[in-house]
């Protein structure tokens, strides 16, 4: 099968597209997918440097942590999925290829209206913003969430369930241009931040007559730690998710003593395969209606042909993406 290889740890010239062994037969509740289309993540830039490895089991030198495409052959132990099915999923490494072998229980059935770039475009953040605000936060009808990054991939589809669920939503980004694309996206008021954090802290204050958010949806990681901290309301939740500003930062921890906060790090790669498997059920059970008729939407930025990957790097590496970066795998 064509697979995008990443030949040494290095910049995005060292991807190429290469002819591997196509995964062998499924054996158990394995089941093997032909991919039609996979979208990128940070992961897979990391993964690419060296920075961040595939998990065990994963294939190490392919990337791809989501997919969408048909069923190709199950394992024995299948009994839900049939070749010809169209679904979609994630992985711990390996979908920008023409096939991946997974757990059945970590497919999803792709609804109709979605076409293979769209659907390619939903798993990996869908579930990662469905588990984070739903499972883990509890985000409630008339809470205020705050997300950052409001044009990444997880922060709209973030925004756009919060808001489905009757939250206020608002956003920050450091580019104004993509705050104007996320009002589009469930976002009830967006933040601009340029290269002061703590310019959200007056916003929310502002925004939320002094009251604060009640979760905090963090993408960005330990430059908007102190913000973070003081925006939130009494009892706030913050969740970190991502770290593209790094991740360290100084906690004041009178203040979170003081608010009764709830800091909380989550991360979907490493999860056992039983933990994917829940999270991705309740996904299907509260997110695939809402995609089936169009509450929410896949955001796709850009498609890219899979001989073209190393431009999708670095459509994503120069933080120019709103929503979702989509390789084709034809
Ligand atoms: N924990 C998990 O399981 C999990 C799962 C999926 C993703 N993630 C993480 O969640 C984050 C968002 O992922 P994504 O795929 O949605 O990202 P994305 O679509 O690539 O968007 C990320 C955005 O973050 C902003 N950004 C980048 N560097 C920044 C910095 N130093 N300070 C402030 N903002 C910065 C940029 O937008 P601006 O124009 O606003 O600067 C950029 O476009 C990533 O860190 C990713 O690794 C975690």
């Amino acid at each position: 099968m064509k697979a995008v290889i990443i030949t040494k740890p290095g910049g995005a010239d060292v991807l190429e597209i290469r002819e591997v062994q196509t995964p062998p037969d499924p054996v158990a509740n394995r089941v093997r997918v032909r991919v039609r289309a996979s979208a990128l993540n940070r992961a897979d830039i990391l993964q690419r440097m060296g920075r961040y490895p595939a998990p065990p089991g994963a294939p190490k030198d392919i990337p791809g942590l989501e997919f969408a495409g048909e069923v190709d052959q199950v394992g024995p132990e299948v009994r839900t999925w049939k070749p010809g099915q169209r679904v979609f999923g994630i992985t711990g490494s390996g979908a920008h290829a023409e096939y991946v072998i997974v757990p059945g229980d970590h497919l999803v059935e792709i609804p109709e209206n979605l076409s293979w770039e769209n659907a390619a475009a939903v798993p990996e953040v869908f579930i990662t913003a469905h588990d984070a605000l739903f499972t883990q936060a509890r985000l409630t009808i008339g809470e205020t969430l705050l997300v950052h990054a409001a044009g990444s991939g997880v922060g709209t589809a973030a925004s756009q369930l919060a808001k489905a669920a009757g939250a206020r939503v608002i956003g920050t980004s450091r580019t104004p241009d993509k705050l104007e694309q996320a009002r589009g996206f469930g976002f009830d008021e967006t933040i601009a931040v340029g290269n002061d954090p703590l310019t959200i802290v007056n916003a929310i204050r502002e925004l939320t007559g002094g009251h604060g958010v009640d979760v905090v949806l963090d993408l960005v990681g330990g430059a908007y730690l102190e913000a973070n901290i003081r925006s939130l309301a009494n009892k706030g939740r913050l969740f970190f998710v991502g770290t593209t500003s790094g991740a360290q930062g100084n906690l004041d921890i009178g203040t979170v003593m003081g608010k009764r906060l709830k800091l909380r790090g989550t991360v979907l790669r490493a999860r056992s395969e039983e933990e994917k498997a829940t999270a991705t059920r309740l996904f299907a059970r509260h997110v695939g209606p809402l995609l089936a008729n169009g509450t929410v939407r896949p955001v796709v930025d850009k498609v890219y042909k899979l001989e073209d990957v190393a431009r999708a790097h670095e459509r994503i590496e120069s933080n120019q993406n709103f929503g979702k970066v989509v390789l084709l795998v034809d």
